[in-house]
């Protein structure tokens, strides 16, 4: 009898046991640590701004920046944007960085050159890339074969995907931030792009400008066929912005500017419900969807099912300039997606396309 209390307390404490540990683990994985080093370098800006201004509220800015060379045109882009930003903006910016260990170098350097002439007091963190795709392997892993042209290796994939999994690369601390493509442009303050989720929906995780190409009209080629959809066709009206989700067309997003909620995104129920696999497949079976672009496949697929989890922005706050599907086929409509009538508050060179401001 004693043999058997005593399996039964010993069984008692290894279960204990497991359960601590992987308690212990979870919350590790979920507060991770990123080393970030230099980030006070530019406290000594901080005293030309008022302290008011600067706590109030955190502008926290997400880019990504990887495998530079030392003449990659992405390394001039990278410094043209934080300087541009920064010229133009009224704000106490946060920069994070997601770098590989050569760009993270790279980026150290340009942050201190471009502090050494700004007027305004910046402050710029990184992450590590390695770290950060392992830890949203789950995502990449759903979402790779769907909307890869050629799924590759190591952290190559995750990449398109990171905005997916920012809730959880993110201080805990941090409510929301946007995340930028470095190909972009700000004609003007980028308070106005946080201005954006005031306007958020009370459901809204995400906010996304449309897509100016037929790009999703061709990927819905033959659900369109099967269907008498407006998904894919172009917004035929001046304001895109409605309290009907996607009245008179809808072009899809863009992922070159994203808003993310991140304190709903990590609150959210539904959110992990749509990045599983089964809804994941499902969708793309439904719609009969092959994409290439990454994390704005997904944002434009669950635009169609889910709208109330994306906020639509005005095109003024992604103006893309990429022209390639006007000369691939859809010459005829191309204008009618491209078109953009709000003022430009950030300007897209997306595939290339040179920007002239
Ligand atoms: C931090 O900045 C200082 C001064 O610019 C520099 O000497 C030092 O090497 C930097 N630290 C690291 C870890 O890069
Ligand atoms: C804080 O910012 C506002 C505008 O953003 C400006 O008008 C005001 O002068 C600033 N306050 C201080 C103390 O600098
Ligand atoms: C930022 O402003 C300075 C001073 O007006 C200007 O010389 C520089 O070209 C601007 N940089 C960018 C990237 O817009
Ligand atoms: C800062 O960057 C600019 C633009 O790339 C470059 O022309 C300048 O020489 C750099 N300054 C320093 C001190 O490295
Ligand atoms: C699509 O529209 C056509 C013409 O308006 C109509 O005849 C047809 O029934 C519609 N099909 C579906 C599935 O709604
Ligand atoms: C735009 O939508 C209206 C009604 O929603 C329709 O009458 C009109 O034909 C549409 N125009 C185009 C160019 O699709």
């Amino acid at each position: 009898m004693n043999r058997i209390k005593l399996l039964i307390v010993i069984n008692l404490i290894t279960v204990a046991i497991v359960f601590f540990f992987y308690d212990t683990f979870k919350i590790k994985h979920q507060n991770k640590k990123f080393s970030s080093i230099n980030e006070s370098i530019n406290a000594l800006y901080l005293k030309n701004f008022a302290e008011e201004n600067v706590t109030r509220i955190d502008y926290n800015v997400w880019l990504i920046y990887t495998k530079v060379g030392v003449d990659s045109p992405l390394k001039f882009k990278f410094q043209n944007l934080i300087e541009n930003i920064l010229n133009v903006s009224t704000v106490f910016i946060k920069f994070h960085v997601i770098v590989d260990s050569n760009s993270r170098k790279i980026a150290l350097a340009q942050f201190t050159n471009v502090s050494s002439h700004s007027k305004n007091p910046f402050k710029w963190y990184f992450y590590d890339i390695n770290e950060v795709s392992n830890i949203m392997l789950d995502i990449v892993e759903v979402l790779t074969p769907h909307f890869s042209s050629k799924p590759g290796t190591y952290y190559s994939d995750a990449l398109f995907y990171i905005s997916l999994g920012l809730y959880r690369v993110a201080p805990a601390d941090q409510d929301i931030a946007v995340m930028l493509d470095c190909d972009l442009y700000f004609k003007d303050d980028i308070l106005l792009l946080f201005k954006e989720f005031d306007w958020f929906k009370s459901d809204a995780l995400f906010g996304l400008a449309p897509e100016l190409t037929p790009v999703y009209r061709h990927v819905l080629h033959k659900y369109r066929l099967s269907t008498n959809t407006t998904f894919g066709s172009y917004y035929n009206s001046t304001s895109i912005i409605s309290h009907l989700p996607h009245p008179n067309g809808f072009q899809g997003y863009n992922s070159g500017v994203v808003l993310l909620n991140l304190r709903r995104i990590r609150e959210s129920k539904v959110y992990s419900k749509v990045l599983s696999k089964s809804v994941v497949d499902y969708l793309v079976q439904k719609y009969m969807f092959k994409g290439h672009l990454g994390d704005q496949d997904f944002y434009t697929l669950l635009g169609y099912e889910y709208p109330n989890l994306i906020q639509t922005l005005e095109c003024g706050f992604n103006r893309q300039l990429c022209t390639w599907w006007k000369y691939h086929g859809y010459s005829d409509v191309f204008d009618k997606y491209f078109k953009c009538k709000h003022p430009i508050i950030v300007l897209h060179g997306n595939c290339n396309t040179k920007i002239l401001s």
